[in-house]
């Protein structure tokens, strides 16, 4: 089951995973890799096309990131982008300045000349830039393609050596055609089939664990997440009762989640699923604490502690399933979210399990394509299109100490927040949603009587990445059933408020 790859080499540029995904989306399949790529390995990696990306430098800085010279000679086709495009002119003789200004942003370019790449595409439509080199003069052979008043050179390319370069990003959406430029390149000038489904990536994935695997034992830390969900069925799928999954109900999950986690993986699936019954003890250990760093910790601490506990029990295993995703790897490279990401990640679980290799099946895709494939696995929405929620839980949406009684009135105003967001029909719009419990109490007044109680906090986001993200702009009428039904409905909750804050400077949780 070979498929055609498309090489994406990284030259360090913001959008860069992105543009390995794009590719992906339009059919062939797209890895990124680091741009000191020899041209000998990119031949032994057989790539029908090879783009580069953009990046911070400029061809004249000393530290700047090369290319080898064969490699625009393997007559693979080349696309540059931004970086990429200034490069290719540099290497091939061409003439790359410094531009007075930069340029950001928007931008209409006209196409000047006809070529497979931007087939299709108006004479006149928008992109984006972001630069301050430019190409000035071409290499011989080359014609421009596209020009603005500012970047004369904004595409060019020789339709007889398969090499092309924009100025522009054609991966982000705010250029217009950018889609249609990338699927021409891929298409018209690689010549591509399009074999890239997420059909094609279960068959494979299933194919190559089911190799790895054999009749080993396989071991899974199973967090009700998307992301282990996934992983936990591909691998079920290839080997069967060799998978035992270990799902740690710390009584911190929200309402429903532990008992809908067993219903579908151990009722619906069949999947050797272990639940280990922690609450007591994850409630025990949190009495009195206070401090939201002291209770993520105890958390991590514990869940690691029941997780061996579960482990030892089970024995010696092979190997261990981890559900990472490509913002994972590209966030620990760069040293970035390490707390956030440790517990994410069951990082801290290698250390205690007996094991000899980890398995990452998903380690290649980002969070939407992770969910097409558990859609394709047959996972209900319900569990694809579960919202992130983080590994302590609740235990960092009640502010002050977890008690019992505030984790029930939380787990039951959250539920009506999510039940109504789901029938206003906007769960897929809004990033998370959740509410949260204050450590304020407020005078209310309810059937007559004074009330003393909690206030609730409603947080909703919009984000694409959850580094930044924005307040959810719910429409008034059913931020007004939310706040009716948490009143009418749940104990000790007697007033709502709505949290308009983005991020920076809140973050998206409140602890
Ligand atoms: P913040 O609150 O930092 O959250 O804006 C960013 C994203 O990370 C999630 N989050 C966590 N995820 N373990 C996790 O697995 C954690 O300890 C944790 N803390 C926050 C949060 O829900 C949001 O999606």
């Amino acid at each position: 089951m070979q498929h055609q790859k498309v090489l994406v080499l990284d030259f360090g540029g913001q959008y860069n995973q992105l543009i390995a995904r794009r590719v992906r989306d339009l059919g062939v399949y797209s890895d990124l890799k680091p741009c000191d790529m020899t041209a000998e390995e990119i031949v032994k990696y057989a790539p029908v096309g090879i783009i580069f990306t953009g990046g911070p430098n400029s061809v004249y800085d000393k530290n700047a990131p090369h290319i080898d010279k064969t490699v625009l000679s393997l007559g693979i086709p080349v696309l540059g982008i931004c970086y990429g495009a200034q490069l290719i002119a540099h290497t091939l003789g061409g003439k790359v300045v410094h531009a007075e200004t930069s340029e950001y942003g928007r931008r209409e370019f006209t196409v000047m000349a006809e070529s497979p790449l931007f087939a299709g595409i108006p004479k006149t439509s928008v992109c984006w830039m972001s630069h301050t080199d430019r190409v000035a003069d071409l290499p011989e052979g080359f014609e421009v393609l596209a020009s603005t008043p500012s970047c004369p050179v904004t595409a060019y390319g020789s339709a007889e050596r398969n090499i092309y370069g924009v100025q522009f990003h054609p991966e982000v959406a705010h250029t217009e055609y950018g889609s249609k430029l990338l699927e021409n390149f891929l298409y018209r000038v690689c010549g591509a089939k399009g074999d890239w489904t997420m059909k094609n990536f279960v068959e494979e994935q299933v194919a190559k664990l089911r190799e790895k695997i054999g009749d080993k034992k396989v071991l899974c830390a199973m967090s009700g997440g998307v992301d282990s969900a996934v992983a936990a069925t591909l691998v079920h799928r290839a080997v069967g009762k060799n998978l035992t999954c270990v799902f740690v109900d710390h009584g911190l999950h929200r309402k429903n989640e532990p008992e809908e986690v067993v219903s579908v993986f151990r009722d619906g699936l069949k999947m050797n699923l272990i639940k280990a019954d922690a609450a007591e003890e994850f409630l025990t250990r949190l009495e009195g604490v206070t401090d939201p760093e002291k209770k993520r910790k105890i958390i991590g601490e514990q869940f690691i502690r029941v997780f061996e506990r579960e482990a030892k029990k089970i024995g010696k295993v092979d190997f261990l399933v981890q559900g990472t995703i490509y913002p994972d790897v590209i966030e620990s490279g760069k040293g970035k979210s390490a707390v956030i990401k440790s517990h994410h990640n069951v990082g801290g679980l290698p250390s205690v399990v007996d094991f000899e290799e980890i398995v990452e099946p998903l380690r290649d895709l980002f969070k939407d394509e992770v969910r097409k494939v558990g859609t394709e696995l047959g996972l209900a929405d319900s569990v694809v299109w579960r919202q992130p929620c983080p590994g302590p839980a609740l235990a960092i949406r009640i502010m002050g100490e977890v008690t019992r009684e505030k984790l029930e009135t939380l787990r039951d105003a959250d539920f009506i927040f999510r039940d109504e967001i789901a029938k206003a029909g906007l769960e897929r719009d809004i990033w998370q949603y959740f509410a949260v419990i204050t450590d304020s109490k407020t005078v209310g007044v309810q059937g007559d009587f004074r009330t003393y109680e909690n206030v609730i906090a409603l947080r909703a986001v919009t984000s694409v990445d959850a580094m930044t993200a924005d307040w959810a702009r719910i429409p008034f009428d059913v931020l007004e059933k939310v706040s009716t039904r948490i009143t009418n409905e749940v104990k000790h909750a007697n007033r709502i408020v709505y949290d308009i804050t983005s991020k920076p400077p809140a973050t998206i949780e409140w602890e």
